[in-house]
């Protein structure tokens, strides 16, 4: 039976990235049948092949789809670290530099664009990382229907895509529903991160993250907080800062209860 959009999406003969059947799925959670607003933009683009004999070699131990149909078992796949989730991570640079510097914390890294995918796998492999794993699809169906309940030690948002357009700030990624979302998958102290160099999205996370019951600025005086040492610079933070932009870190703790 070919029921939900999940099992007909990886039914499709084009599902999976190599014709083996092995991979990365296009699709992973059917997330063209399900009418939602997303906070990417789904596009094509040019894996290399370094990208894709990382994903070849590595994404059977290392990579998971986001199907939206178990819930992850994060001290089997981490083997009992903290795990701290990682949303965007582009093509994964800042994310290894924080793997490697912290080899006593899992990463769980989740984005839909696959030359990331096998670029994050292949600086893994070449640092000896073993503390990353590689998620495929949305973010929101893996906090949605995948993680459990205070499973997470952390969670990252890093110059999240900025919709500057007012038509589409509704795609926008942190809004009040995202963080009740992660306000529950969070653990009582965990610290939810975010940065972003689009100065009125800035605004709107300050906002909406001060207001929100399930978070506490780490700011004492509240406001915005300085680049944490931990967090290296982005590549999509580069390109903010080439053209002048002010980049803002904001760190809120999840509250207890
Ligand atoms: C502007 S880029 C920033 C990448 C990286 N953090 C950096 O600073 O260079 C935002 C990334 O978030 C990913 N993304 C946006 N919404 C997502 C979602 N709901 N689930 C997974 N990835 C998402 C996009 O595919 C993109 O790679």
């Amino acid at each position: 039976m070919t029921d939900t959009p999940a099992q007909r999406a990886l039914a499709h003969p084009m599902s999976r990235m190599f014709p083996d059947g092995t991979g990365p799925a296009a699709d992973p959670a059917g997330s063209h049948f399900e009418r939602r607003i997303r906070s990417f933009q789904p596009r094509r683009s040019r894996v290399t092949t370094g990208q894709a004999e990382a994903l070849r070699r590595r994404w059977a131990d290392w990579g998971m789809d986001i199907d939206g149909q178990r819930v992850l078992d994060l001290d089997t796949m981490f083997g009992g670290l903290p795990v701290v989730l990682e949303i965007g991570f582009g093509m994964g640079e800042a994310t290894a530099e924080m793997a490697a510097a912290d080899p006593a914390t899992g990463i769980l890294a989740v984005d839909v664009h696959t030359p990331g995918q096998g670029n994050l796998l292949r600086l893994a492999e070449d640092r000896g990382l073993e503390n990353i794993r590689v998620a495929n699809g949305d973010a929101i169906i893996l906090l949605r229907e995948m993680l459990p309940a205070a499973s997470l030690a952390g969670l990252r948002v890093y110059f999240p895509d900025p919709w500057p357009k007012a038509r589409h700030h509704k795609r926008r990624l942190i809004q009040e529903e995202f963080l009740t979302l992660a306000a529950g998958r969070l653990r009582p102290g965990a610290v939810l991160h975010c940065a972003t160099d689009w100065e009125p999205y800035a605004e709107q996370m300050l906002a909406e993250l001060t207001a929100h019951p399930g978070y506490e600025n780490t700011e004492p005086g509240g406001g915005y907080a300085p680049r944490p040492a931990f967090r290296p610079l982005t590549r999509f933070e580069g390109q903010g800062l080439d053209k002048g932009h002010v980049v803002h870190d904001l760190l809120f703790r999840k509250v207890s209860g």
